[in-house]
């Protein structure tokens, strides 16, 4: 499987551009927000004189770290326990991050393609020695995926559908090498039931968003499942601790039928 890191460079300069583009995300912040979220952006990717963006240190050091701390409670642990229980045969995890899926995964795995555009590999070292399958990790956006129709038992997508610029392409790219009747596992969260949460995280995206890796408050995951064509099996929607822009969480199998 050959990388284009041009490709996966050129997806992120396009998910920064992206940043705010929803004109109703700027309804209450106005154009200095818009300037602080554009100077933060180019920050986080280490904006270079050729309008190419390379990963600073914020997005390639400090923001994994974060990641890792914010979602490594024990509560998420617990939930990432819940969501990965039934993962079995050959599984394609998207946002791979450092890997903190690893320790959650079942003995039926015989092997996990791990991608991610932008974590190194490293931050996942500890992890990928214990597992007890083999893992490929890949430098890759799920938007564009170099492999074969059909190939994957599973594929599991935790904390990352929030993040993908394109997710609805990337959706469609993990039901497109699902074999037939395999199955897209998630934990996510997303957009709150109340509308005014929603309303709020809407607003807040453009500023929270570059601080962020990308992420975004307000995606609706169980629409965009079944939008890319793939059908519910299993919803559990709830509200987990912390602030309510962030709680609302969901967690299910959606299938390839
Ligand atoms: C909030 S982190 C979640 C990491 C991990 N999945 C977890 O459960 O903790 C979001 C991840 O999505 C990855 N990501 C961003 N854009 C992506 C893309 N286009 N395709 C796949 N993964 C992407 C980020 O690099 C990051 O590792």
């Amino acid at each position: 499987m050959k990388v284009d890191r041009e490709v996966v460079r050129a997806q992120r300069v396009r998910a920064l551009g992206d940043v705010g583009a929803n004109p109703s995300h700027n309804v209450v912040i106005g154009a200095p927000v818009q300037k602080f979220r554009v100077l933060v952006a180019a920050r986080a990717c280490g904006q270079v004189a050729d309008n190419t963006c390379e990963m600073g240190i914020y997005s390639r050091v400090i923001l994994p770290r974060l990641v890792d701390f914010v979602l490594g409670t024990e509560t998420v642990k617990r939930d990432r326990k819940l969501a990965l229980a039934d993962v079995q045969g050959r599984v394609l995890e998207i946002g791979f991050g450092s890997g903190p899926n690893l320790p959650y995964y079942g003995k039926n795995i015989s092997e996990l393609v791990a991608i991610d555009p932008d974590v190194a590999e490293k931050y996942a070292t500890h992890r990928l020695a214990l597992a007890p399958f083999p893992v490929r990790f890949e430098p890759l956006s799920g938007e564009s995926l170099p492999l074969g129709d059909g190939e994957f038992d599973a594929v599991v997508s935790t904390f990352t559908l929030c993040t993908i610029p394109d997710v609805a392409r990337a959706i469609a790219e993990s039901r497109r090498v699902l074999k037939p009747g395999g199955r897209f596992f998630f934990l996510e969260h997303g957009r709150s039931a109340d509308t005014d949460i929603a309303l709020w995280q809407s607003r807040l995206n453009s500023i929270y968003s570059p601080l962020a890796g990308g992420c975004r408050l307000d995606r609706d995951v169980p629409a965009l499942i079944t939008e890319a064509g793939l059908v519910l099996e299993k919803l559990e929607r709830y509200e987990s601790d912390g602030p309510r822009l962030f709680s609302p969480r969901f967690r299910g199998i959606a299938r390839k039928v």
